[in-house]
Parts: C-alpha cells; sequence; structure tokens
C-alpha cells in the first residue's frame, strides 16, 4: 500500500465503523467468524482495521487475536475503543495491534487456528502474495476465511474510480476459478463459497441512491439471506465478492 491510502485509512481511523453492523453482508462477517472460531484459540485478523470483529473475538471467544493492519491509525483506534468500553484485563492482554502489510505477515508458521481478511484483499496488487501468508500462518485444518472481490461485477467501475481518486493504484478484482486454482495451490479446500453483491451496486446509481426503499428492498435488516444475498446465490458470476470458508489440508 503506498502512503496515500495509509494516509486515507488513517484519516477514517476515527469515525470507521465499529458496529459489526445487521444488514446481511456485514452480519455474513461476524457469522463466519461465529461459526468457524475456537474457544480459546488463536486468530489473525488481516486488514483489521479499527477492530471491528477483532475486539469480540478477543472477548466473546476467549483467543488471542492478532488485528494486523497497516494503517497505525486504525490500529490506535481499535485501543482506544478497548479502553472506553472497558474490555476486561484478560481480553486485553490477548489482543494485540500489529502494524504490517498483509503480503508479509509477522506470524510465525502454522500458528493461527483462524484467519481472515474482510474488505482488504481487492485493494492489493499483491493479493497472491497476501492469500498464501493467511494460508500459511495457519494451522493444517485450520480455517481462512477470505473475502475476494469478483471480476464481473459493474461495481468496480465506481470503486476503481473512487479509490484511484484517493492515490490508491487501483482495485483488483479476481475470477472465481483463479481464486479456487490459487486455493487449490496453496494448499486449501474451500469448505463454504458465499457470493454476495449482485443488486447492491445498483445502489450506487443515480436514481436508486435517492430512494432508501431500494436499500431496504435489497439489504433488509435481519433477513440472512437478504434479496441480495438470494439472487447472488442463483447468478454467482455477477457477485460483487465471493466469501470463500478454506480449511488447510495437511492435517
Ligand atoms: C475497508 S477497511 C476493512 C476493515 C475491516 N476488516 C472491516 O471489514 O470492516 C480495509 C482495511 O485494510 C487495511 N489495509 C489496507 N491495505 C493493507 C495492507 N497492505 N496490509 C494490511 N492492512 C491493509 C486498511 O488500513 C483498512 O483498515
Amino acid at each position: 500500500m503506498n502512503t496515500n491510502s495509509q494516509r486515507h485509512f488513517d484519516s477514517r481511523a476515527t469515525n470507521y465503523e465499529t458496529e459489526i453492523g445487521e444488514e446481511y453482508p456485514q452480519w455474513l462477517k461476524w457469522h463466519l467468524i461465529e461459526k468457524y472460531t475456537p474457544q480459546g484459540g488463536c486468530a489473525v485478523d488481516v486488514g483489521g482495521g479499527n477492530g471491528r470483529h477483532a475486539i469480540d473475538t478477543a472477548l466473546k471467544f476467549e483467543c488471542d487475536t492478532f488485528c494486523i493492519d497497516l494503517s497505525e491509525g486504525m490500529l490506535v483506534a481499535m485501543n482506544n475503543r478497548a479502553n472506553a468500553i472497558s474490555l476486561p484485563k484478560d481480553a486485553v492482554h490477548r489482543l494485540h495491534a500489529i502494524c504490517a502489510s498483509a503480503p508479509s505477515l509477522p506470524v510465525k508458521d502454522s500458528s493461527a487456528d483462524i484467519a481472515w481478511s474482510y474488505a482488504t484483499l481487492l485493494l492489493l496488487p499483491d493479493q497472491d502474495t497476501a492469500i498464501a501468508e493467511l494460508m500459511r500462518v495457519v494451522k493444517p485444518g485450520g480455517i481462512v476465511i477470505l473475502d475476494i472481490g469478483n471480476v464481473w461485477n459493474f461495481g468496480w467501475l465506481y470503486w476503481r474510480r473512487y479509490y484511484r481518486k484517493r492515490g490508491f493504484p487501483g482495485i483488483f478484482p479476481i475470477s472465481r476459478t483463479r481464486a479456487t486454482s490459487l486455493i487449490d495451490n496453496l494448499g486449501g479446500d474451500i469448505i463454504e463459497d458465499i457470493p454476495t453483491g449482485v443488486l447492491s451496486p445498483f445502489l450506487l446509481l443515480p436514481f436508486f441512491d435517492k430512494y432508501p426503499v431500494f436499500r431496504r428492498l435489497i439489504h433488509k435488516n435481519g433477513r440472512y439471506p437478504d434479496l441480495d444475498g438470494i439472487v447472488s446465490k442463483w447468478m454467482p458470476l455477477f457477485a460483487t465478492r465471493h466469501y470463500f470458508v478454506v480449511k488447510k489440508r495437511g492435517l
């Protein structure tokens, strides 16, 4: 990540979303963590930002939780939030903020029970290395959750422009075929493949963005999957993202 992108996330750190969120795409991220994180294990959140998921992981699953992010501002925001909500002392000791880049994780081989990266990989030109790092740090039999941008979605036209304007190198979605072959070559078996976001890019279009009714229709709170999730299952080729739950082979 270049310094422009680092500055971007530093500047967003204090007001970046801290709630897990009730809409399906946000709910899903926490749901997968809840489903696969063992009690008392070790978890790694890459691009973990302000600890939106890491704090709850350290608290709820009593995991040693490493929140790894390139933005120091985000990690400071996490520690401030942990203080502000008076996180119990033992949970504070289990929560580790690490400033590092996804393609080079300062974590030992095969040391974590679970690792995930949400809303981060698609910002990286060297995404393959970052995915290889996530696979490396997890134990054989452990779980890696990947949030991978899918190429065949017009929403990227908007987001590519959005991020380029802010000094990012771009957006790097990859095809499902390439993602699955990469995962296989890295020694992973996909145990869940959840496409989302066929409909959500419509909310970025003029007209649709004016009427909250469309958002409520597509992402009805408390509906899992929501309409967008259901349509995405029917036509995964046009999904915005795939959430891959991967089990590392070798146990
Ligand atoms: C859109 S936020 C996602 C935060 C959180 N994972 C979530 O789902 O809400 C992307 C995060 O990735 C971090 N990031 C971007 N590039 C990174 C890199 N190369 N290595 C580690 N973190 C990175 C940013 O600083 C930011 O906190």
